[in-house]
């Protein structure tokens, strides 16, 4: 079972139901009289977006973009892959990006970059969990969850070695699983 693989819950899913409520709500106040685009980068975030959507009241409209950039390891390998592009331009559009989680900055400084060369009225970043401590690179999100500490979490989403993802609440990985002690 993957429940035995994980050491303690660090949200559960009455917390990130609560927290996402939030974002939303904050995201409906800014974006009033707008109709933002939100990109949800898989695979990770696919499980936040879908929550996320659902409690957003502003018209809006989705999009999707596969990246990858740590392979099966726990560490940033620094290379950003786009693995699926999005369906249509982003021209003229306001652009909400949503990701899992923020950990060196390397895929979002890419991103960002990468978008914002196509010219979006505005852009904007939504990431579900934030790491601080392990920023390399420096990016600014206008919407974060909650900040936690430099220790390797998986479900409502999140994977190791793409598994773990269905898990409902996020909780920190036994380091026995990926080698550690
Ligand atoms: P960054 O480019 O180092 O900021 O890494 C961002 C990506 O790394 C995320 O989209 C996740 O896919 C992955 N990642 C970073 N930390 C974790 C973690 O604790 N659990 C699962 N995936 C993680
Ligand atoms: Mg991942």
């Amino acid at each position: 079972m993957l429940e035995h693989d994980i050491d303690h819950v660090l949200f559960s899913e009455e917390q990130l139901k609560t927290r996402v409520a939030e974002i939303a709500a904050q995201i409906d106040k800014d974006y009033e009289g707008k109709e933002p685009l939100l990109i949800s980068i898989l695979r990770g975030s696919f499980v936040f977006m879908a929550d996320l959507v659902r409690q957003i009241h502003v018209p809006c409209t989705v999009d999707f973009m596969a990246v990858s950039s740590y392979g099966s390891g726990t560490v940033s390998s620094g290379q950003v892959k786009i693995v699926k592009d999005l369906s249509e331009p982003i021209e003229g559009k306001d652009i909400l990006v949503v990701e899992d989680i923020l950990d060196s900055g390397n895929t979002l400084s890419y991103l960002l970059k990468l978008l914002e060369a196509r010219h979006p009225a505005s852009i904007r970043l939504c990431t579900l969990l934030d790491k601080p401590e392990r920023r390399t690179k420096p990016v600014a999100v206008q919407y974060s969850g909650f900040s936690i500490p430099d220790e390797f979490v998986v479900g409502y989403g999140l994977d190791y070695d793409e598994k773990y993802r269905n898990l409902p609440y996020i909780g920190v990985l036994k380091p026995s699983v990926y080698g550690g002690k």
